[in-house]
């Protein structure tokens, strides 16, 4: 059946197996009132596969689908949204305070390095402000300066490695770094390598144990704007994940309209020029 969108319907029973077996891999949570956000998202998968309606999709996920089937289905119920310097008074706070409480615990602790996560850095623009922070500082040059950036979505992944970016993106990048480390080719804004070889990507999906334990010893997690869309299970289980893989006293920074009250008593939240940061007890 097709409607005037040219976006095939989906039943009520079936939205709900479909959304239980997204929820099931992903944390994301679609509501009821939300059913138009899967047949939005997925109708094109089910025109690329030929397939005739949902049921047909869900029978096709559950029993036959291999795992690019699955990474094309996590790139369609993904919401991507970012920019470079999104939030910045949280880059402030982790410049201003956080570093330099970093380096004076790391050294107390006989640490050579310095460990960032971006823990769900859709197309890199998260990381790569963190890098272009990082490479700023002429304090942190006897650390090793490592930066992890993950996401679940492949297509992201691949485009955060390209390093290319239209003037949306760019636009609150202050011009001192725009100058330095961007190259404007036809409209678009080319990363220098300087900065793309400090950011390590990997495919890690937040709720996944196995997946999240790769990294170790992180000193700051930025987990921003991606927890909204999990429901409270989800969000509990991925904040523990992120716990563990932080070092004793580890940062972590949610998006400005996230909280994590209700969600762990695991992390304090302190308050430094207006901004919450989590600190690991
Ligand atoms: C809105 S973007 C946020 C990007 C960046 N952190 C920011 O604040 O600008 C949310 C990202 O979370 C990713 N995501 C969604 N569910 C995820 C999961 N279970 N594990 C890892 N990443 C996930 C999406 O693919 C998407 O790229």
């Amino acid at each position: 059946m097709t409607n005037h969108t040219s976006s095939v319907t989906i039943n009520d029973e079936i939205f709900k197996q479909l959304r239980d077996f997204v929820y099931e891999k992903t944390g994301i949570y679609v509501p009821d009132n939300k059913k138009y956000f899967l047949e939005n998202r997925l109708s094109r998968i089910l025109r690329e596969k030929n397939l005739r309606n949902f049921e047909d999709y869900l029978y096709f996920l559950k029993y036959s689908a291999n795992k690019n089937d699955i990474a094309r289905l996590f790139d369609a119920v993904t919401t991507n949204e970012t920019f470079f310097f999104r939030e910045p008074q949280q880059f402030e706070v982790f410049a201003q305070n956080l570093i330099p409480q970093i380096i004076k615990e790391n050294s107390q602790m006989g640490r050579k390095d310095i460990k960032i996560w971006s823990a769900a850095c859709s197309t890199g623009e998260e990381p790569y402000t963190i890098a272009m922070i990082l490479h700023d500082l002429p304090e942190l040059n006897p650390l090793r300066k490592e930066i992890y950036a993950s996401d679940i979505s492949e297509s992201v992944l691949m485009s955060a490695k390209r390093a290319i970016y239209g003037a949306y993106s760019v636009r609150n990048i202050p011009p001192k770094f725009m100058a330095k480390y961007f190259k404007d080719s036809s409209g678009m804004y080319v990363l220098s390598d300087s900065i793309k070889s400090m950011v390590k990507f990997l495919n890690i999906n937040l709720i996944d144990e196995r997946e999240v334990k790769q990294l170790k010893g992180i000193d700051v997690v930025f987990c921003r704007n991606v927890l909204i869309y999990f429901d409270d299970k989800a969000k509990k289980k991925s904040v523990s994940l992120i716990y563990d893989v932080l070092r004793p006293k580890g940062y972590l920074f949610v998006g400005t309209s996230e909280s994590l009250h209700n969600i762990t008593k695991a992390f304090r939240p302190i308050v430094i020029n207006k901004v919450i940061v989590y600190q690991k007890v």
